[in-house]
């Protein structure tokens, strides 16, 4: 059983709930299988379809990929929950009015992406709804029904706003019939962790017990089929694990700030922001952080390519004191890092300055399935008319995120002249350097795409 919880306390619908069972189980199993509530769905466990879709402190999650320990003192509002909220009734009546439900198992989750759009953008347009539902499959009605259903709801809601409003949870939110309310908040929560553990205390916790897994969002973790069976040291909660700010060299993020609080955040830096947008879906966004991202030692985390390109650096902490390193030494190749089993994760250091002229692109199935086939991020800064830093990093092409520095400073100290003169040599370079293992796709595929996207960069930057 993980430590730092005996009990998990959490609102359920706007009940306390006090759980004991295992703190590794997944939401969507106590939910159906223990607490009764079958309106959520199962269908995937992987995170892809949304069926499982729930709201937690107000943001759509799926409930398939949280582990019931991560809940403490949030609050969790499942379909059965928002069914007894007045905003409910505009979505139920908009959805029968474009007959936007046919077998209805997608509904539960439609239903709750749907609320989450609302509640943060009352006005929605159609690529907004789109993008809001894009974590959600729906096998037997169709999308454009539903769109149109949340547009019409959207306008509903807005009128009873204006006629002085009769829908509950003015301005989003949701607040039930018990009178507990969760809003969909922007950003970090401060007061998230205000009596929560504190970081001194996870790090005697990490190093008293190693075989812990030190959990932030959960999704990558909770994918796995033996999930329920880790030990886990839920972090999510802890303040300091949580900040974003500035000092005069760096933005900082703390590692369980989740992708969408860096999105939101107004010092986020534009390829950061740009990255972090691509992750997949609404729902991942709101669960997955920037710690797990790097902790997992892909080369396909999205946010770790941009820390690499952009010479990021990362904190790491024992109980002894703290070290920071280059987050491209992070990495040891096969999934491994350079973390020790005393050590978590505190933040990441990005900085501040030329990184403004950036090309990122992402290559992959579909864009609300986060697995990059291939993905590219490339910078150029130029200084006085002559290249003063130029670095690409390829990801998801071997097993670690790529850097070639002696290539790269065949660019660097140039004129844009000089550099277009030395460009064919300069992709030939990274022609005989990239060698791509083979995966999904061919390697041949592999390698055109990475010699194709540095061309777009070079073109992009005038080169
Ligand atoms: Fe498919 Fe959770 S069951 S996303
Ligand atoms: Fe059947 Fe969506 S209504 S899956």
């Amino acid at each position: 059983m993980s430590v730092n919880l005996s009990k998990v306390t959490f609102f359920l619908n706007g009940d306390k709930i006090s759980y004991n069972g295992n703190p590794s189980a997944r939401l969507l199993d106590v939910l159906r299988g223990e607490l009764g509530l079958t309106g959520t769905k199962c269908g995937c466990k992987e995170g892809e379809c949304g069926a499982c879709a729930v709201l937690i402190n107000g943001r759509l999650v799926n409930s398939c990929l949280v582990a019931v320990g991560s809940l403490e003192r949030t609050t969790v509002v499942t379909i059965e929950g928002y069914t007894k909220s007045k905003r409910f009734t505009a979505l139920d009546e908009a959805y029968a009015s474009q007959s936007a439900v046919q077998c209805g198992f997608c509904i539960p989750g439609m239903i709750l992406a749907s609320e989450s759009i609302l509640a943060s953008n009352p006005d929605p347009t159609e690529e907004e709804i789109r993008t809001g539902i894009s974590g959600n499959l729906c096998r037997c009605t169709g999308y454009n029904s539903i769109v149109r259903a949340v547009g019409i709801a959207a306008k509903t809601l807005a009128s009873q706003e204006a006629g002085g409003g009769d829908a509950d949870g003015g301005g989003g939110g949701v607040e039930l019939e018990c009178g507990a309310r969760c809003d969909a908040g922007l950003g970090c929560d401060p007061d998230a962790g205000a009596n929560g553990m504190m970081l001194t205390e996870a790090l005697v916790l990490r190093k008293n017990n190693p075989e812990l897994i030190p959990y932030t969002g959960g999704t990558d973790l909770m994918v796995s089929g033996e999930c329920e069976k880790g030990k886990y040291l839920f972090l999510s909660n802890i303040p300091d694990l949580r900040n974003i700010y500035s000092d005069d060299n760096f933005i900082r993020f703390g590692a369980a700030c989740t992708f969408s609080n860096v999105i939101e955040h107004p010092l986020t830096p534009e390829i950061l922001k740009e990255a972090c947008k691509q992750i997949a879906a609404p729902a991942i966004r709101n669960a997955g952080t920037i710690g797990g991202n790097i902790a997992n030692g892909s080369a396909k985390a999205d946010s770790a390519l941009i820390f690499v390109v952009t010479d990021s650096l990362i904190r790491l902490s024992n109980i002894n004191g703290e070290r920071t390193i280059p987050v491209r030494d992070f990495y040891l190749g096969g999934g491994k890092t350079l973390l020790a089993n005393d050590e978590l994760i505190v933040e990441v250091l990005m900085p501040k300055t030329g990184i403004d002229n950036y090309y990122y692109k992402k290559v992959g199935a579909r864009n609300a399935l986060s697995i990059a086939r291939t993905s590219f991020a490339g910078i150029l800064d130029i200084k006085e008319g002559i290249i003063d830093n130029c670095a690409v990093a390829f990801g998801a092409v071997v097993d670690v995120i790529i850097r070639f520095d002696d290539i790269d400073n065949m660019l660097i100290g140039k004129t844009i002249e000089e550099a277009k003169a030395l460009k064919e040599d300069y992709i030939a370079a990274y022609d005989k350097a990239i060698i791509p293992r083979r995966g999904r796709v061919s390697i041949e595929y592999r390698k055109d795409v990475c010699i194709n996207l540095l061309r777009d960069f070079l073109e992009q930057s005038g080169i």
